[in-house]
């Protein structure tokens, strides 16, 4: 429990709509101990928030998920909830992206200081860019949860990066599988904070492993700044969830693993075997913090609400990994499509 951020004000009362595994249901089966990686998780341990609502029209779920995490009123519909405006100072989204939209809408007639959405924002582009300007209309902040970015290790790599302590970046190969709008967002979302904007050069590899209207595929991109070649590289989520990133630079190879639980570096050394040439030493570890993240997000919404400090993963940035989803999305998809009418043609021949 983090106390010393609550300085005897009242603490910020929460809504959480979605009483999944995001909301709550991942931390429902670790120890007590382990550090949350979901909403109800981080705000229960932090003093200054008390979650005072859930919805979730699955009855089961919402009777454990309240139950588990003490939540004092709990309904079936957001409809259900008194028509009190102002009665959360923060509204969690953690429904299935398809209600999003709607909930962002319902949210904002309850006129919280600040949503918290899961990624995607909405399922498309021109969608979310409706929401992002309602909220910022009704001077509502909006933070979406692209988790990384609330990744102390993600944070510090960045910062090594523009400091240049690892000197010119050479290439990044960012693995990732479950679609390129799901989780192809968070990996687009943690390049462009660590690269900045890219163009597209090439895709290829459709295949969808999940979802059905969004697939995994290569891409190959270049960084607007210096032309560095990005390359998005496809797995199959019905093998193993993976997510990993590799970053080539002058001085050494740096990789985040299992989506930042692990990072192993290599650096660059006089190679023992070939007198009078560079290699990369043998590699060594890096704390994972991707488990401190989501603590660190709820921590973030405290100060932003409580002290005006700024806070990361806008609506903005996040439309802005949604756009370039989109352009990756429509160019491999209609490559997909053309291929497979040379094919048909191909067997009517
Ligand atoms: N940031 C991340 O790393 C991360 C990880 C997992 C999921 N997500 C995102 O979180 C969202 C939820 O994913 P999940 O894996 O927790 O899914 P989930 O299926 O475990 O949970 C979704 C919950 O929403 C409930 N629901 C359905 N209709 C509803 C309604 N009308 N009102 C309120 N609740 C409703 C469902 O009953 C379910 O309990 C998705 O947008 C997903 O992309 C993000």
């Amino acid at each position: 429990m983090i106390a010393d951020e609550n300085s005897g004000e009242k603490p910020l009362r929460v809504l959480i709509v979605g009483c999944g595994n995001i909301a709550g249901g991942f931390d429902m089966t670790r120890g007590a101990d382990a550090a949350p990686l979901t909403h109800a998780g981080a705000y229960a341990r932090h003093a200054g928030f008390r979650i005072e609502a859930c919805i979730d029209p699955d009855r089961r779920r919402l009777a454990q998920f309240a139950d588990y995490w003490r939540v004092p009123f709990s309904a079936t519909s957001m409809a259900d909830l008194p028509d009190e405006p102002g009665a959360f100072d923060v509204v969690s989204i953690c429904s299935p992206t398809a209600l999003h939209q709607e909930h962002i809408e319902a949210a904002l007639r309850l006129e919280p200081r600040l949503i918290f959405c899961e990624k995607p924002l909405t399922s498309s582009e021109g969608v979310s860019s409706r929401w992002i300007r309602a909220c910022r209309d009704r001077s509502v902040t909006l933070v979406v949860n692209h988790t990384r970015r609330w990744d102390p290790a993600v944070g510090a790599l960045a910062k090594e990066l523009r400091q240049g302590r690892w000197g010119a970046i050479r290439s990044v190969v960012g693995h990732y599988n479950k679609g390129i709008m799901n989780n192809g967002g968070h990996l687009v979302d943690l390049l462009l904070m660590l690269v900045g904007p890219m163009e597209l050069i090439a895709t290829a590899g459709v295949r969808y492993d999940h979802w059905i209207d969004d697939p995994t595929f290569a891409a190959l991109l270049v960084t607007e700044n210096g032309g560095t070649p990005v390359y998005l590289s496809p797995a199959d989520a019905r093998d193993y969830a993976f997510f990993e990133l590799e970053v080539v630079c002058e001085k050494g190879v740096v990789r985040m693993e299992s989506g930042g639980m692990a990072w192993r570096i290599r650096e660059i050394e006089a190679s023992k075997q070939f007198k009078g040439y560079t290699s990369l030493g043998e590699s060594s570890e890096r704390e994972g913090l991707y488990p401190r993240a989501m603590s660190r997000a709820v921590s973030d919404i405290y100060f932003h609400l409580v002290e005006g400090r700024a806070i990361g993963g806008s609506g903005e940035q996040a439309l802005e990994a949604q756009r370039v989803c989109q352009i990756l999305l429509d160019a491999a998809t209609s490559s997909y499509a053309a291929n497979a009418c040379r094919e048909v043609r191909g067997h009517a021949e």
